[in-house]
C-alpha cells in the first residue's frame, strides 16, 4: 500500500514558524516519524512539500495509478485553491485533509475549506499528532477497501 503526504506553503518552516500555533517539531521530524509509523503498518509513505500551487497540482497528478491515498495539509491553499480541489477530484484518490491547528478556532477566513467536502475526513487541531491520526484513518479505510475487494473475488 502506498500513501502520499503533501504539505503546502510555509510548512517547510515548521518548528520555527509561530511555534505557539504550530508547535516545535520540524517538518522533517514529522515526516520521519510518519514514514516509520507507516512502515510498521507495511505502508510506503512518500513525502512532498512545496510553496507552489502548481508543483502540488503536478505531484497530485503524478499520484494517479501510483498511490492508494493522500494525506494533505494544503496550508493556506486549503482556503483558496480550486486548482488543488480539481486535481484531487481528477485523480479520484481517497484523501484526508489535515491541519496542525484547529482552523475553526481561528480567523473566519480559515473556516472554509475547498477540499473538505470531498475528503474522506478532516483532522484539525492536534498539532503534529494530526498527521498520525490522518494516517491511521486513511490506512484503516484503505484496508477495509482491500478486504472488501478480496472478499468479492473469493
Ligand atoms: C494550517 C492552517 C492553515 O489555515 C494555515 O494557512 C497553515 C497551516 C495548519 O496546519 O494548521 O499554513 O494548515
Amino acid at each position: 500500500m502506498k500513501v502520499l503526504l503533501l504539505n503546502g506553503p510555509n510548512l517547510n518552516l515548521l518548528g520555527r514558524r509561530e511555534p505557539g500555533i504550530y508547535g516545535s517539531a520540524s517538518l522533517q521530524a514529522i515526516e520521519e516519524d510518519l514514514v516509520s509509523r507507516a512502515a510498521r503498518q507495511t505502508v510506503e509513505l512518500a513525502c512532498f512539500q512545496s510553496n507552489h500551487e502548481g508543483a502540488l497540482v503536478e505531484r497530485i497528478q503524478q499520484a494517479m495509478g501510483q498511490i492508494d491515498g493522500i494525506l494533505i495539509n494544503a496550508a493556506a491553499y486549503t482556503h483558496t485553491s480550486i486548482a488543488l480541489r480539481d486535481a484531487l477530484a481528477a485523480v479520484a484518490l481517497p484523501y484526508v485533509e489535515l491541519h496542525l491547528s484547529n482552523v475553526h478556532a481561528r480567523e473566519s477566513f480559515r473556516h472554509h475549506s475547498l477540499l473538505a467536502d470531498r475528503a474522506l475526513g478532516v483532522v484539525s487541531g492536534f498539532g503534529a499528532h494530526s498527521y498520525v491520526m490522518a494516517l491511521d484513518g486513511l490506512v484503516q479505510h484503505l484496508r477495509r477497501k482491500e478486504d472488501a475487494g478480496a472478499g468479492a473475488s473469493r
